[in-house]
């Protein structure tokens, strides 16, 4: 991330309607790259400096947390070059970026199953989770081998797990308590759900989460999302009536 100029806040928006909490679904790397004539992994790679650049926007502009999709539970379905480019991009960023997203007050945290995951990226998630753990500037989850369903069967069988050792009420699960499993525990939903390269679904993304989030869909492709089209997903939102099933 870069840790040159601050990002000015953009006229068009209200500073007391920022979103808390801005998710992304980073569609469309592929699509941009055959466009240009490059390979699909040129495409991963302009995508990751969209990332940075929006995660600046987000501390510039008091969004508190950023969420992105970065690899599926069905992802590992790509050919097998592709997810190995993914993991190494993935394990190499960490490692490159790490020591400024700390000095940025960046922290970082990890939405999914990290098991199944290559050995030298898991490390290098437990490195980044530890040094920037006490940071609050802004908290950036990274969704690798996430998928919402197994995240929610997760959750419940830990806490079938507890019922039976008798150390949970199963009158006693509301949905503060069932978001404690959740990976995402701690973090407030989020207020805004971007997608981009036009498709209109959520993909397995945060389904527990997104209940009530504002959707906003382009057909812009992922590596080509500008701050300021950033700026234009923010400004549609701030003229949302959230109602939260309320009249
Ligand atoms: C979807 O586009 C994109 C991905 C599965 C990978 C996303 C990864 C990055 C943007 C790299 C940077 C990530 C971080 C966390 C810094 P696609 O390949 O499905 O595009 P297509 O639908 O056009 O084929």
């Amino acid at each position: 991330m870069s840790t040159q100029t601050l990002t000015k806040l953009p006229a068009i928006l209200d500073p007391t309607k920022m979103p808390q909490h801005i998710a992304a679904i980073m569609d469309g790397n592929g699509r941009w790259a055959k466009q240009q004539g490059l390979p699909r992994i040129a495409g991963h790679q302009q995508g990751a400096k969209t990332v940075k650049s929006l995660l600046r926007c987000c501390k510039d502009w008091g969004i508190a947390n950023f969420t992105v999709y970065a690899f599926s539970t069905e992802n590992w379905r790509r050919p097998a070059a592709e997810v190995d480019f993914l993991m190494k991009l993935f394990e190499g960023l960490l490692d490159s970026e790490l020591a400024k997203l700390h000095e940025e007050g960046v922290r970082v945290r990890f939405l999914g199953d990290r098991s199944q995951v290559p050995i030298g990226l898991q490390r290098m998630m437990d490195k980044s989770i530890s040094t920037t753990e006490h940071n609050r500037a802004v908290t950036f989850n990274i969704a690798i081998n996430y998928g919402g369903r197994h995240e929610i069967l997760q959750a419940c069988k830990s806490i079938a797990t507890l019922i039976r050792a008798g150390e949970l009420d199963p009158q006693s699960i509301d949905e503060s308590v069932f978001t404690q499993y959740l990976d995402t525990t701690g973090l407030p939903d989020p207020d805004l759900l971007i997608r981009t390269s036009g498709e209109q679904r959520l993909s397995n993304f945060l389904l527990w989460q997104l209940a009530y989030t504002e959707l906003y869909i382009t057909n812009t492709h992922w590596p080509d999302f500008s701050n300021d089209e950033f700026t234009q997903a923010i400004a549609d939102y701030q003229q949302r009536d959230r109602r939260f099933g309320k009249v």
